[in-house]
């Protein structure tokens, strides 16, 4: 358990990461956490990411990736720069979940666990995200959107896209 010499991440996360190890009473505590604030910053779990969290936890590689193997939301693959989770789980599947995701791998022409050829979006189909009362639901990057139709999905997603372009000019 130490600071590397050098570090993939920004100083800023940097920083964090070495604050985070030393709140909690267990060091590996910080692993979920650190894991998805890397995720935020590099874009998906890389096997450099890897390496680096398990120095600055003092565990190893493996021990990371058999965390990295049961959360779903920590990607070990770039996603797009929208990533489009659909939640299928009782409530959504109920009110039209399945048809909300064939409407968006029609709509984007990907399919699960795929990402546009832009690299915009991607397309992910996800266990229950909490917005069960106002399902059918989905979740873009950390953005909730319900009570969803097929012609709302599309409105979503233009915004997106208008979004993305606005943001390279
Ligand atoms: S079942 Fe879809 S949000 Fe809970």
């Amino acid at each position: 358990m130490s600071t590397p010499a050098s570090t993939i991440f920004s100083p800023e996360l940097a920083a964090r990461f070495d604050k985070l190890v030393t709140i909690y009473p267990v060091r590996r505590s910080a692993l979920v956490p650190m894991l998805l604030y890397a995720q935020d910053e590099i874009g998906y779990v890389s096997d450099a990411v890897v390496a680096e969290v398990a120095v600055r936890i003092g565990i190893t590689e493996l021990d990371v990736r058999n965390v990295l193997s049961y959360y779903s939301m920590l990607r070990t693959k770039p996603a797009g720069k929208y990533n489009v989770q659909v939640c299928t789980n009782i409530s959504c599947m109920l009110r039209n979940g399945y048809g909300i995701l064939d409407h968006c791998k029609e709509k984007l022409g990907i399919g699960n666990k795929q990402t546009t050829p832009d690299g915009l979006f991607s397309l992910e189909e996800v266990e229950c995200i909490g917005a069960c009362c106002w399902a059918p639901a989905i979740q873009v990057n950390y953005d909730f959107h319900d009570n969803l139709t097929e012609a709302k999905v599309d409105e979503i997603l233009e915004e997106y896209r208008a979004k993305a372009a606005g943001s390279q000019q």
